[in-house]
């Protein structure tokens, strides 16, 4: 007896295996009481239909057909993009990049540099979108300009960098003259430090002569200079360096650093830098937050401020500084030459590292999902879960498809319009998403009606249900918490005590008040209706008045139980 309970128990669970996914998600429909519910579960529709007869007002769009509910009533809003802004890509600008690089050779014109650059295209849409159901867009990328790159050469000014005096204007000279054959999009600006004094020279600028001519009687000015207006005279340590490091990375007023440039910051000196903690007392230039500068705070920095420290350093502090570098992100150490070729060789390495690369990012907040998929500049290529793409060229067009899903309503109904950006990292252009979540139905918004007859007067009917008062509830609101006393009590519904059935067995007892079985049934007990009169001539009432609850309410001439007699004949 035993196995064959197990043998039955095991054919029960392999049916619903088999059919879980189909129920599952008709559930999912028939178990949601509101039409806001309803739309937030994926494939459901909600009927507003006023005397809606089927089993659940949100059903399942896949499972039923339209006599469950017919189209007119039926409520399924439909995720829609709408393309507010598309600016069409722009074409790829002439640059001193070698032509055979380019995949689609740049058209020349001498106008382009007057035309506004869009490389990332569209730039604003409006997606409305349900929850737990994806939706899918295209964006486009084309690479028309050089990635842009800032340098800024910070120089120890300090005695000991004496001898190195004449590196420093030659690093300037390189970094002038052969950056700009790596990438035009280029700005190059300087500073000094000596004495813990940190002193910006030079914002960053596409003045590339201006600046190496600049960096030459700066140093000239303090290294050559006679009395008075030398500077690095007194003994420095590593406290200048750290701070002046710090603040050419967060004075960003002073330095302009652009928002979507590549940032490196070159740090040329012989100074020995350490890795405890400086502190400092009063000092707050820039917001740094000052008190105390070491190396873990300028990573910190360093990484909020996406910068690439590079650190040109003399040949004895090489291994100091390698120790260091590890310690910072995204830092380099190279050593401070006569010709500079090597320093200059590491910023090509990294900016081509760096520009080749397109990726796209977000601000998303919780509750949203985006995903990207490209093929990567592979014209036949599949598209694959990825936001970035390599080896992208001047003129490549990139393609993505972007998809976003709402993986559940926020609480706050503030929520449910958001804006997004959506953005390629390193260049100054975004895609602006308004999303509008499809949380709540129309037809609770507006066109409601309160305290509806549908629903007894104590309750408000809302897509074709009844939205009960404080202190009524059931389906149309019938019951009231006055009534909760006889809600177990089916006396009040029973027209003797003695009665073994309520209603006259023609109607339940509901709330302590009779529902009557059918329409042409009534009375507070379901006791009346109208064919439970007398007959005559085989018909009800003779077929001479009307029957109302068990008595003939008979036309004139005719009279009598039955309507048989006329008074004329009498
Ligand atoms: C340059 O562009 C401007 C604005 O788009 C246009 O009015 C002008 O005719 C163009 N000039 C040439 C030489 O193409
Ligand atoms: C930069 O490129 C130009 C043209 O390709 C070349 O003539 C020049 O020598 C290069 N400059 C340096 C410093 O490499
Ligand atoms: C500074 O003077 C030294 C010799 O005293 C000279 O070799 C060097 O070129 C000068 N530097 C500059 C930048 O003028
Ligand atoms: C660096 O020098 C300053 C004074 O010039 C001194 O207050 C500080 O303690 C020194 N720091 C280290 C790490 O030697
Ligand atoms: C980015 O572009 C906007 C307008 O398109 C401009 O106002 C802003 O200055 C740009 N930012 C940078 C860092 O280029
Ligand atoms: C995303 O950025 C836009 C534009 O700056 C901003 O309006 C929006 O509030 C941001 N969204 C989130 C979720 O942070
Ligand atoms: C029963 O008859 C009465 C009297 O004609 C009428 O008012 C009432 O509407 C009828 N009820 C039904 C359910 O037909």
């Amino acid at each position: 007896m035993e196995s064959n309970w197990k043998l039955v128990l095991l054919l029960w669970l392999g049916s619903i295996n088999a059919e879980f996914s189909d129920d599952w998600s008709k559930l999912q429909c028939t178990s949601q009481n509101t039409c806001r519910e309803c739309i937030q579960q994926p494939s459901c529709a909600w009927c507003t239909k006023p005397d809606f007869s089927g089993n659940s007002r949100c059903f399942h769009l896949i499972s039923e057909d339209s006599n469950y509910c017919p189209p007119e009533y039926s409520y399924n809003p439909d995720n829609m993009l709408m393309i507010l802004q598309y600016k069409s890509l722009s074409r790829p600008r002439v640059s001193p990049i070698p032509a055979e690089s380019y995949t689609h050779r740049p058209t020349s014109s001498s106008n382009t540099s007057l035309e506004e650059i869009v490389q990332f295209a569209p730039q604003r849409v409006n997606l409305k979108i349900r929850a737990r159901e994806r939706y899918t867009m295209h964006a486009q990328y084309i690479q028309v300009e050089e990635f842009p790159l800032d340098i800024y050469l910070l120089m120890d000014f300090s005695k000991s960098m004496e001898g190195n005096s004449e590196k420093l204007t030659r690093l300037a000279d390189s970094l002038a003259k052969v950056v700009p054959n790596i990438t035009t999009n280029l700005r190059l600006g300087f500073g000094s430090f000596a004495d813990r004094t940190f002193q910006h020279a030079m914002s960053l600028s596409t003045q590339t002569n201006q600046f190496s001519s600049l960096v030459k009687k700066a140093v000239t000015n303090n290294f050559n200079a006679s009395g008075s207006l030398k500077t690095g005279v007194l003994p420095v340590n590593s406290t200048a360096g750290l701070q002046a490091i710090m603040q050419a990375i967060v004075c960003k007023q002073y330095i302009s650093w652009r928002e979507n440039a590549r940032r490196v910051l070159i740090f040329a000196s012989n100074l020995e830098l350490q890795s405890d903690e400086i502190k400092f007392a009063n000092y707050d230039l820039c917001n740094w937050g000052g008190g105390s500068v070491n190396v873990a705070r300028i990573n910190e920095k360093v990484k909020q401020n996406s910068i690439n420290l590079l650190f040109a350093v003399t040949a004895d502090q090489m291994s100091n500084y390698k120790k260091v570098q590890d310690k910072i992100e995204g830092s380099y150490t190279v050593m401070l030459t006569p010709d500079s070729s090597n320093i200059v060789e590491m910023v090509k390495e990294e900016y081509n590292k760096m520009s080749a690369v397109i990726q796209l990012k977000d601000n998303s907040s919780d509750g949203i999902t985006i995903n990207y998929y490209s093929n990567c500049l592979d014209p036949s290529g599949e598209f694959k879960k990825t936001d970035r793409c390599e080896n992208v060229k001047v003129g490549d067009i990139v393609s993505f498809k972007i998809e976003v899903e709402v993986t559940r309503c926020p609480r706050d109904p503030e929520d449910w319009k958001q804006r997004l950006q959506i953005y390629p990292i390193g260049v100054n252009e975004t895609m602006y998403m308004d999303l509008e979540m499809l949380c709540s139905c129309q037809c609770e918004q507006k066109g409601y009606v309160e305290n509806a007859k549908e629903c007894m007067g104590a309750g408000t009917y809302k897509c074709g249900i009844c939205e009960c008062n404080r202190n009524h509830f059931g389906k149309h609101c019938e019951c009231s918490s006055e009534h909760m006393y006889n809600f177990m009590n089916t006396l009040s519904c029973k027209r003797d005590p003695e009665d073994t059935s309520v209603c006259s067995g023609r109607g339940i007892c509901i709330c302590g008040k009779c529902s009557c079985q059918r329409d042409t049934i009534y009375g507070k007990f379901c006791e009346c209706d109208n064919f439970s009169c007398p007959l005559s001539h085989g018909k009800i009432c003779g077929g001479r008045g009307t029957c109302d609850c068990g008595v003939c309410n008979c036309k004139s001439p005719w009279n009598g139980d039955a309507c048989e007699k006329s008074v004329l004949k009498s």
